[in-house]
């Protein structure tokens, strides 16, 4: 079967086309990502209406491109039905979506695709509003039916792509710009969330003490590029690893960032300014986030015995993080599995999206039943 994915929960429109045969190997016809980056930088963060009017500009550009990489991008040779006033109707609230959709779905050929996946939640709800009732048009215009996603599944789900032999119980980390949460995985399908944090996502605390030391957003990517280049092994552990010995599986780093921004302020302009400085204090905020989420996940593991430790969300794309990861592994719980999605897939794209909705192929809503699909910013795993 061929799957057509929608993935809009942040500042990434994401296409993509998933061919899965019968005895579930995927084959990746397209993964099509327009990120919004230079738009949010300025602001150094996702301003969610901003985000929502470029996911609108962007969406029928991603889904040609992603068509045309996957050969399905055929002109129509007969007029398509005028089926207008209904899809006005479902676009109410997305009228620049609804000018660029109108010449598409008439220029262009039903493609050859038997399901579409859309990202109803968690997420900004504005930006899932977008993916869904663009999905329902797809779904209404084509006859196509929809499976609404979890973006959070997505993050753990898109390692199935590489590795099909997920021993359980597992234990899943998701760390995003909006979420970190410890995941139990019971068997395919049955989740139980141990710990979360309980104010900012390690992500966020990427993006914020980036904003403080003046470098560009998102800060995750370059934090670690800066750590990369500091000379020399760390003496002193400068800032707090906030609940890094309590008995739950609950993290917070709101604290860190403060404590960032205290020690930036305490500097001279002279060193605030320099590379070295800037070098050692990516270096330490980097290691300060690593080591919470490295404690709590394996003490997780090990409490639960898991056979599988499995990362996802765009924190995880972190280098020094996926090394520590692996070497803390290998060194205290031996026998245990290990999975990281690809960098680029550890970050948001509509392939994680197409794997999961091929899992809950069984769970899709045909045309009469598009109303009752919602997006919901805080949708929880279950
Ligand atoms: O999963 P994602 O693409 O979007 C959400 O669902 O939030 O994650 C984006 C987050 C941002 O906070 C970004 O700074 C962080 O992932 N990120 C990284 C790295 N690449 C992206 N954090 C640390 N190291 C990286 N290499
Ligand atoms: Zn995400």
């Amino acid at each position: 079967m061929k799957i057509l994915a929608v993935e809009t929960s942040c500042d990434d429109t994401g296409i993509a086309i998933l061919e899965a045969s019968q005895k579930g190997d995927f084959k990746v016809l397209s993964n099509i990502v327009s990120s919004q980056i230079e738009v949010h930088k300025k602001y150094g963060g996702v301003y969610p209406a901003l985000a929502k009017r470029e996911h609108q500009k962007n969406l029928v550009p991603t889904l040609i491109e992603a068509l045309k990489k996957s050969g399905f991008l055929r002109v129509n040779e007969q007029k398509s039905k005028n089926k207008n006033l209904k899809i006005k109707t479902i676009l109410e609230r997305e009228p620049e979506l609804y000018k660029k959709i109108i010449p598409f779905l008439q220029k262009y050929e039903k493609p050859d695709v038997d399901l579409i996946a859309v990202t109803n939640g968690p997420g900004l709800e504005p930006c899932l509003w977008v993916g869904v009732n663009f999905a329902k048009v797809l779904s209404y215009f084509w006859d196509i039916p929809i499976v609404p996603v979890n973006h959070i599944e997505s993050h753990i789900l898109v390692n199935y792509l590489k590795n099909k032999k997920i021993n359980f119980p597992a234990i899943s980390l998701v760390v995003s710009g909006g979420h970190t949460q410890l995941i139990l995985i019971k068997k395919m399908g049955s989740y139980k969330i141990l710990g979360e944090t309980r104010d900012d996502a390690a992500g966020e605390c990427f993006d914020k003490a980036a904003k403080i030391l003046g470098l560009s957003y998102p800060g995750g990517q370059i934090i670690s590029e800066f750590a990369s280049k500091k000379l020399g092994r760390m003496t002193s552990q400068f800032l707090p690893r906030p609940m890094i010995s309590t008995k739950d599986y609950d993290f917070s780093f709101s604290g860190l960032k403060t404590a960032v921004l205290y020690h930036h302020r305490k500097q001279p302009a002279k060193i605030q300014k320099s590379k070295k400085y800037i070098q050692e204090m990516c270096a330490e905020i980097q290691q300060a986030i690593i080591d919470v989420l490295l404690k709590k996940t394996i003490k997780s593991a090990k409490d639960y015995k898991v056979k599988t430790i499995i990362l996802g969300g765009g924190v995880s794309a972190n280098k020094e993080l996926r090394k520590q990861f692996q070497n803390k592994i290998n060194k205290e719980i031996k026998n245990t599995l290990f999975f990281v999605p690809k960098p680029d897939l550890s970050t948001d794209n509509g392939l994680m999206t197409a794997i999961t909705g091929y899992f809950h192929r069984n769970q899709k809503i045909g045309r009469s039943d598009l109303p009752k699909l919602k997006a919901d910013g805080n949708l929880r795993i279950k």
